[in-house]
């Protein structure tokens, strides 16, 4: 059996969703929210140590403004109203991502949450927020050349130091990489992380990922051989 610690999850699908029950894309959010409670219980059970979501990325900026909003809202409220939940279950809360561009509301909720749960250790949930892959890269980058330029250091820059000034360093690389809603693309999304990750797509739309969903993807990253560029 392979060794999971870390699954990312692309959450997609929450528009068609709506759509295909006459309801607007805000609701189709509503309901994709209340879906993350049962994907963070089922990874529990499922003895994960690291779920990564993809709540909202560098682009969808451009979406609606209604939309944004309603996203942003969500975010403030699933930091208040999860805080209890997430004590009592042993869910220590992290985001990675340009928070600094967040509106204050969601930012201060979350960086609440954050700090409150920093203790606990049964899983992380790590929720990726005004995040982009580029963005990640440039940020560690220009890291890497502040530190650099402090120094006088002027040898090759390794792996390891840039990794380091990767957004969460800390944590293990995704595992496993989980898109719903049927397309087949990556979204600017971990571009440094998931290099080795096994990669699996569903058609099932986000609102409607549950446990079930969740165990058949494990059950196929079990059965795939993983050789990390070795034979
Ligand atoms: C993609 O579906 C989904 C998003 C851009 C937002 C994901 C956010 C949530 C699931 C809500 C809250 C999350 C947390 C962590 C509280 P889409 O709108 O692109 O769907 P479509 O492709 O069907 O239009």
């Amino acid at each position: 059996m392979n060794n999971l610690r870390h699954i990312a999850i692309i959450m997609d699908g929450n528009g068609r969703w709506a759509q295909a029950r006459g309801l607007s894309r805000s609701e189709g959010h509503r309901a994709g929210s209340k879906q993350v409670e049962a994907v963070v219980d089922a990874a529990i059970a499922e003895g994960v140590e690291v779920l990564t979501l993809y709540a909202f990325s560098t682009e969808n900026w451009n979406r609606p403004r209604l939309e944004v909003e309603t996203l942003m809202k969500l975010f403030a409220e699933y930091a208040r109203h999860s805080l209890d939940g997430l004590q009592r279950r042993g869910i220590r809360l992290r985001v990675v991502g340009r928070m600094d561009g967040l509106p204050m509301l969601p930012r201060m909720a979350l960086n609440h949450a954050i700090e409150a749960t920093q203790k606990n250790a049964v899983l992380t949930l790590n929720i990726a927020l005004n995040y982009g892959g580029r963005a990640e890269l440039v940020d560690a980058a220009s890291k890497v050349v502040a530190a650099r330029m402090k120094s006088g250091d002027s040898s090759p820059v390794t792996e390891e130091e840039f990794a380091a000034a990767l957004y969460a360093p800390d944590l293990p690389p995704p595992d496993l990489l989980i898109r719903t809603g049927g397309e087949l693309r990556i979204s600017n999304f971990l571009l440094w992380e998931l290099s080795y990750a096994e990669f699996y797509f569903t058609e099932v739309l986000w609102p409607d990922f549950g446990p079930a969903e969740l165990h058949a993807a494990i059950e196929e990253f079990g059965s795939r051989q993983r050789r990390f560029g070795k034979v």
